[in-house]
């Protein structure tokens, strides 16, 4: 009998959920680093890195604290679930597990659009509080009916996503010639009588591409949760989210998964704050897979955190228990890692807890990179095509 290795980590958990799933799939979708397709993905990671802490003593940790609030709702710990599609990949329970053990952690988790259980079976099973993302379709009236049933049921906050609705690359789709969404339901749309409802061979073609700042109004108009803003990467934007009076931004490139060749989100996180200043919350999301990203994002000044591909990995491994797990490892490291820092209160993390790369900092980001990347060829994760091809763009 072999045994296997144990599940310490994320990164552990992230391991055994590739030898679990259809390799294609996982490389497109969930893995780490999915090859040359994911340069941005590999910036959040490498981005995270490069920041160090600067740890204090002597500070009496005795007692810590990792509640914190969120658009005046109390969490147990500043991790909360990113909506990511369709959770049935994953394990058959999906999002119903997700919600299960997201509860269970006392954090909220965030429902997409495009998720294998409805708006309405998932606050069923909730046993904590929701928030609902929502991709703003060309159809209003489906956007609508969206909104609506989200307020309806319950969910706490309307998490508009905007970062992929300019264009699409299928890139990675024809790279890994994988139909992975065969047997994709998008349960949302189940039961809605209009004719072109999203499925899963369209679904990104429905989404508004003439989307503007002043829509924000409209959807104002229909609902009377707060809006969270999800894909800023720029001050610019983020202070146009103030001026448009959203309560709350995600700094987020997707997970990689739209544009290629942005910059890693925790380099972009202190513009954003200094641009939006206490006029709106903004959290972060992309590469945090330890507690210590977690205690860099804070410092750095996001009120909270999302993890998205750990999500699937918990599920696929482990269902409802494994997903649990997860939200549990990154809490304890979290508390690890502000008891060592002489951290007493998230709530208190500043930018003295970091020290951020300075004029070396592309240089050993690039190096990091390079070094992780190397380590993937030698595991066989990356091959050598891919290894030259990342190598090229690091050394541009
Ligand atoms: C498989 C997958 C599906 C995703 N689906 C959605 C989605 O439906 N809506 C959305 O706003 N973001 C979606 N995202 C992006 C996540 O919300 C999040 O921004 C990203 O995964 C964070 O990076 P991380 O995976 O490195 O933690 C998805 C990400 C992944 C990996």
């Amino acid at each position: 009998m072999t045994t296997q290795a144990p599940l310490l980590t994320i990164p552990d958990y992230e391991a055994r959920a590739r030898e679990t799933m259809p390799i294609a799939l996982f490389d497109r979708l969930f893995s780490t680093y999915g090859g040359p397709t994911m340069f941005s993905n590999t910036n959040n990671l490498a981005a995270l890195e490069a920041i160090k802490l600067r740890p204090r003593v002597l500070a009496d940790v005795s007692n810590r604290s990792l509640s914190t609030e969120v658009l005046g709702q109390k969490i147990d710990s500043p991790i909360m679930l990113a909506p990511t599609g369709t959770h049935q990949r994953a394990h058959p329970q999906g999002e119903l597990a997700a919600a299960r053990a997201a509860g269970a952690a006392g954090t909220i988790m965030s429902l997409s659009t495009a998720s294998s259980y409805s708006i309405e079976e998932v606050a069923e099973a909730a046993t904590g509080p929701l928030w609902f993302q929502l991709y703003f379709f060309k159809d209003r009236e489906l956007t609508e009916i969206l909104v609506r049933r989200a307020q309806q049921a319950g969910y706490s906050a309307l998490m508009l996503t905007v970062d992929n609705l300019g264009a699409r690359s299928t890139e990675r789709e024809d790279r890994y010639a994988y139909i992975l969404d065969a047997e994709r339901i998008l349960k949302n749309f189940v039961g809605i009588e209009l004719p072109d409802l999203p499925n899963r061979d369209n679904f990104g073609d429905m989404f508004e591409s003439a989307l503007n700042w002043s829509d924000l109004e409209w959807l104002r108009s229909l609902t009377s949760m707060p809006i969270v803003i999800k894909g800023i990467q720029t001050a610019e934007d983020a202070k146009l989210c103030t001026e448009y009076g959203v309560e709350g931004l995600v700094v987020s490139n997707h997970g990689g998964h739209a544009l290629e060749g942005v910059s890693g989100t925790i380099q972009i996180l202190p513009e954003v704050v200094e641009a939006v200043g206490d006029r709106a919350e903004v959290y972060i999301d992309g590469g945090v897979r330890r507690g210590t990203d977690v205690l860099k994002c804070l410092a750095l000044g996001a009120k909270a955190v999302f993890i998205g591909r750990p999500i699937f990995w918990g599920l696929s491994v482990g269902g409802e228990d494994g997903m649990r797990r997860v939200l549990e490892i990154l809490r304890n490291e979290l508390d690890v890692a502000m008891g060592l820092c002489g951290l007493t209160d998230v709530k208190n993390a500043g930018p003295s807890l970091v020290a951020l790369p300075n004029g070396s900092n592309n240089h050993t980001s690039m190096l990091d990179a390079l070094e992780r990347s190397a380590k993937l060829l030698e595991q066989g994760y990356l091959t050598r095509h891919e290894f030259d091809s990342l190598k090229t763009k690091l050394l541009m």
